[in-house]
């Protein structure tokens, strides 16, 4: 009796644990699937020092589009400005993408603590492999800074 109320205890102590939102492998990335058919490129294939050296690209998404190059325009909520990284050898960027990286514009004021952003890491089978990283954060907040930086963006366009 006493043995089946402890199986029955484990039992839900599992069930609950299973559901940690910590471990909810449905996050979403924050661009869509078919990026690449509204999205433009703004910034071509180069070697990015700060990004684990992989060669990259810049795209914007078409509400950032007009922000990220003007540079005079606030970013909308819900944004996005996505960077696809590529190998370290691969100098135009036509082999296949190792990783994507990403930003989506909170609301001003909704989160300080992450520069107004909410930043993603994404692997090929459209995995979030973290969210609001500190070194993303750390890194971009150096940016706003200098005139390369925009808005806790990094780039000159
Ligand atoms: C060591 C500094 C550093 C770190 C860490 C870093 N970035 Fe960046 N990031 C940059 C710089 C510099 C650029 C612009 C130049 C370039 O493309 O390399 C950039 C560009 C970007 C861009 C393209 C838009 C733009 O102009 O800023 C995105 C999106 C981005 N980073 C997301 C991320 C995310 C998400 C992380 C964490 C997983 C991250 N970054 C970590 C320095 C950094």
């Amino acid at each position: 009796m006493t043995r089946s109320i402890n199986l029955l205890t484990a039992a839900l102590v599992l069930g609950l644990l299973s559901g940690c939102p910590d471990e909810d492998p449905e996050i979403e990335p924050d661009f869509p699937a078919d990026y690449e058919a509204s999205y433009v490129e703004v910034r071509d294939c180069r070697g990015s020092g700060d990004h684990d050296l992989n060669n990259i690209r810049i795209l914007a998404g078409p509400t950032a589009l007009e922000p990220y190059q003007g540079r005079v325009e606030p970013f909308p909520v819900d944004a996005v400005v996505l960077k696809e990284e590529y190998d370290f050898g691969d100098f135009d960027c036509t082999g296949p993408i190792k990783q994507w990286t990403v930003m989506r514009r909170l609301p001003d004021g909704s989160a300080p603590d992450t520069l107004d952003w909410a930043w993603q890491r994404v692997d090929l089978e459209r995995k979030v492999l973290d969210e609001d990283a500190p070194r993303c954060i750390g890194c971009h907040t150096g940016c706003g800074v200098g005139p390369e930086g925009y808005d806790g963006t990094c780039a000159m366009p």
